[in-house]
């Protein structure tokens, strides 16, 4: 799909809401569905992992991860301000030898890049229109687990994304937000050799794991 994902991507998040974020996490930790996330992985007792954080913003799992289970990682993003304040804090933590950021559109870069042993997407396919491109491409680079953060399919959620992408449309923004059919994200991840493992639910977030089964 020829797609200006990654220019519309950069635009939606600003520089002010990147350092924002940052201050947060310095000061609060991880948010709710990171944590998810963080001890779904770290359940898997995983040593000296290779990780692959797809949009992974101010970079909250890697630079939680690579204190125990990661060893190297490969952050890509379609924000240049989230890459900014997560290269800040990577060097910062003295990670910055063990990242490298990747500032795309991960679906147009994929094949360029190496496999890892886990594969994480906290709040990303909700940010994209495709998600059974940025699914796929995700499950075809993890050798072990994948593990990614969606909105549940609410009626409320329902609603509250009508609105804001009536907004959006509004203020001539082409950014959407985007409810994707849980069912299909599973069956998706499935048929690319993969079983989830773990599914836990907060009011807004679902957070799912999955392992590979076979090759
Ligand atoms: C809502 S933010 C979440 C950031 C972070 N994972 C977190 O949970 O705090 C969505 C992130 O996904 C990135 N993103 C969305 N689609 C992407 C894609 N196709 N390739 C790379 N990054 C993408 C955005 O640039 C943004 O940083």
């Amino acid at each position: 799909m020829p797609c200006n994902c990654c220019e519309i991507t950069d635009n939606a998040f600003s520089e002010d809401e990147a350092r924002s974020e940052l201050r947060n996490y310095r000061k609060r930790g991880p948010a709710k569905q990171t944590k998810l996330i963080l001890q779904a992985i770290r359940s898997l007792g995983l040593r000296n992992a290779e990780l692959l954080d797809i949009g992974g913003g101010i970079g909250v799992i890697h630079h939680e991860l690579l204190e125990d289970v990661a060893d190297k990682v490969t952050h890509v993003d379609a924000s240049s301000a989230y890459l900014k304040e997560a290269k800040a804090e990577a060097a910062r933590r003295r990670h910055e030898e063990r990242v490298h950021f990747i500032h795309a559109d991960f679906t147009n870069v994929a094949s360029e890049l190496p496999k890892a042993d886990i594969v994480t997407l906290d709040r990303v396919v909700c940010c994209y229109p495709d998600f059974r491109r940025l699914l796929k491409a995700a499950a075809e680079h993890s050798q072990r687990a994948l593990a990614f953060t969606y909105p549940r399919e609410t009626w409320y959620l329902r609603v509250g994304f009508r609105v804001m992408n009536f907004f959006q449309k509004l203020r001539k923004d082409p950014f959407r937000v985007f409810l994707h059919p849980v069912a299909e994200m599973d069956a998706l991840l499935k048929r690319e050799g993969f079983e989830r493992v773990v599914l836990r639910r907060l009011f807004v977030w679902e957070m799912a794991l999955y392992q590979r089964t076979a090759g």
